[in-house]
């Protein structure tokens, strides 16, 4: 009888951009982490049919090349005010808990600062993304496109004040898919972090 210890074992991740041949494995690591479900939220709405804003779509992979998170933004408007819109966040359910979602969430709002952004909106839960950033206190007036719990639309402000008074149905302005994808081809490891190799 031989007891595996390689759950015991740690091994690295880096979270870098997403490449064109990830497409594949992230629709599946979704659908594990996040069921079928996922295709009938209302923030698909704002998703169907549009590529993720420029430079903003990110993996977490593993040692062996494995990608084991995603995270994306896409370009949204509120009003007339242009803002991100920040999802799916999904961790391979196996490495769940190791630090990844966090790794992918500062990268991501990171980056996006660095990219001028203004604003960054999402639907999920505050007790995760409150650590963040994110809260529901300038989105009362931000309407999505489909049934949503006001509690779990949360904002957070790259810009100060970007999210005051805030109002309006939020609308996709991202690039339409459906043309050759353009994703950067330097997959250059920027977040590194350790987690737990699980069998
Ligand atoms: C939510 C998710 C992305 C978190 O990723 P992760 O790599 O496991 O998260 P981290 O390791 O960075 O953080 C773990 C912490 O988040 C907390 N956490 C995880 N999911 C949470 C949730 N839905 N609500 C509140 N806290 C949550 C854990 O309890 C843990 O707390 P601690 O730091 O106090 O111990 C991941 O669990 C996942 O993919 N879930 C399914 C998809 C999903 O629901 N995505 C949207 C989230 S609203």
């Amino acid at each position: 009888m031989t007891t595996d210890l390689s759950v015991f074992s740690e091994t690295s991740f880096v979270v870098g951009e997403e490449m064109q041949g990830d497409a594949n494995v992230r629709e599946a690591l979704l659908d594990r982490a996040m069921g079928e479900g996922r295709r009938r939220k209302s923030s698909e709405k704002l998703r169907c049919g549009r590529l993720p804003s420029a430079g903003l779509a990110f993996v977490a992979r593993d040692d062996s090349e494995r990608v084991i998170g995603s995270v994306r933004l896409w370009d949204v408007s509120c009003g007339a005010r242009p803002m991100l819109l920040l999802g799916p966040l999904a961790v391979e359910p196996s490495c769940a808990g190791q630090g990844i979602g966090t790794a992918l969430m500062q990268h991501a709002i990171a980056r996006a600062a660095d990219m001028d952004h203004g604003a960054i909106i999402l639907v999920g839960d505050a007790s995760y993304y409150a650590r963040f950033g994110f809260s529901a206190d300038k989105t009362s007036g931000v309407m999505m496109p489909g049934p949503v719990e006001r509690n779990r639309l949360l904002g957070c402000e790259l810009k100060q004040g970007s999210l005051d008074g805030a109002s309006g149905l939020l609308i996709p302005r991202g690039r339409r898919a459906g043309r050759r994808q353009s994703y950067t081809t330097a997959e250059r490891p920027i977040v590194e972090g350790r987690l737990v190799q699980v069998a």
